[in-house]
């Protein structure tokens, strides 16, 4: 998993494994691009490796060679593993993207295609949107673009403010990110253009 912060999504998953409602995987690495974020606590009371591979300075693609090194390193190769990024500040670039194409997903905070990049919540909530959520995709390397998996829709109240709004959409991200992880490794996910079909 590939995370920048607070890791909470991280920590939704990771549940998600422990109390076997995912069964047959595991995290094998978290990958952070920056030091001392929670994301990493988070994963050393799972007991899972995690490295920080600090990004500043790095050009994309080598920034890129060096995070697929490592996940190879921890066994997860493209073709089998599955990449998951939560909350992970930085694009990906076509080449990696390429290389795990249809194995890579992401979660944000919006129901896309609105509100794609940076502050999606705050952004729903300046456009007057009445409904706001979020949605789990695969990823390309255009930003937030790819292939929707699931969504889910949050009422926008009159009083909320970007605080108010994420932290229910962050509740709502818990339950449906694990259940795309699901989807994915139970092999129910299968991409046919901009659908993607989910068996059963
Ligand atoms: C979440 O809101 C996620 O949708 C977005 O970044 C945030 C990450 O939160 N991509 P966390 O690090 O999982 O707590």
């Amino acid at each position: 998993m590939l995370v920048s912060g607070r890791g909470s999504n991280l920590e939704a998953v990771l549940r998600a494994i422990k109390r076997r409602r995912i069964r047959g995987a595991e995290v094998a690495v978290v990958i952070s691009n920056k030091p001392g974020v929670k994301a990493l606590e988070i994963a050393s009371r799972f007991g899972v490796a995690s490295v920080v591979i600090p990004s500043e300075g790095l050009e994309r693609s080598a920034y890129d060679k060096k995070v697929s090194e490592c996940l190879a390193d921890h066994g997860v190769e493209p073709g089998t593993g599955l990449v998951l990024l939560a909350g992970f500040m930085r694009l990906l670039s076509a080449d990696f993207v390429g290389s795990f194409r249809g194995r890579i997903l992401n979660i944000h905070p919006s129901l896309l295609p609105s509100f794609p990049g940076l502050d999606a919540q705050k952004q729903a909530l300046d456009y007057g949107a009445k409904v706001a959520g979020c949605t789990v995709h695969f990823v390309v390397p255009e930003v937030d673009a790819g292939p929707i998996v699931l969504q889910q829709a949050v009422d926008v109240r009159e009083k909320d403010t970007a605080e108010t709004l994420s932290a229910r959409i962050l509740r709502k991200e818990h339950v449906l990110y694990p259940l795309a992880v699901k989807l994915f490794v139970e092999g129910k996910l299968s991409i046919e253009g901009r659908r993607v079909r989910i068996r059963d």
